[in-house]
């Protein structure tokens, strides 16, 4: 992940720190729709999984940080396929800090960063069906609702199969 840090004067995407391990924790542990909806998380969710984090697949992610507190308040990141040509996007943001449009600002900030980079070509997102918060973010920073993927993969915390809904940004969207 590039140093750069992209910012709307509002929210601004930073690369995370060990630092950071602390806070990840307090946004992440016990939080019932990351729980639900990434279970891919561990729960409960520790220093040291934070800390794996920063260290491993945290590297193609951006803390998400509030201009006006400087706090951080989620994590959006965009992981390359091998080819180096599309990305997939994922987020989740702090239970107190939802609602008020911090992940889609923080969706359109990486898009642009994304896009920008050489050879991109696709920027996608899948939700599942039922995640309407994340849909929501997906439809209001512009990516295209391309259909869905049925049963496409099993979620044991929710002890079913999910459909994907999928979304995606390609270079010069949105129009
Ligand atoms: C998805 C998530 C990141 C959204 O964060 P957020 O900062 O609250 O998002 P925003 O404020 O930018 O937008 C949320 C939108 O969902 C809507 N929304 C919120 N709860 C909703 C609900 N229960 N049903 C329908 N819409 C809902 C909001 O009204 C808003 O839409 P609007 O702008 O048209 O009013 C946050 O809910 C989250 O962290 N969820 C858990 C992790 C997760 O699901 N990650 C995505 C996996 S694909």
């Amino acid at each position: 992940m590039a140093a750069k840090s992209p910012t709307d004067g509002i929210i601004t995407l930073r690369p995370w720190q060990p630092s950071d391990a602390a806070v990840i924790v307090e946004c992440v542990d016990g939080d019932p729709e990351i729980t639900r909806w990434l279970d891919q998380v561990p729960q409960p969710y520790t220093l040291a999984d934070a800390e794996g984090y920063i260290a491993g697949i945290g590297k193609e992610a951006f803390a998400i940080t509030q201009d006006a507190t400087g706090m951080v308040v989620g994590s959006v990141g965009a992981h390359m396929n091998d080819t180096g040509d599309v990305a997939e996007i994922g987020y989740w943001l702090r239970r107190d800090a939802r609602g008020r449009g911090a992940t889609t600002r923080a969706l359109v900030l990486i898009a642009g960063w994304a896009l920008a980079r050489e050879g991109v070509a696709r920027l996608q997102l899948r939700a599942d069906t039922e995640n309407e918060p994340s849909r929501r973010v997906a439809e209001r920073a512009g990516f295209t609702f391309e259909g869905v993927l049925r049963s496409a993969y099993w979620n044991p915390r929710l002890g079913r199969r999910v459909d994907w809904a999928m979304y995606s940004l390609l270079p010069g969207e949105p129009a």
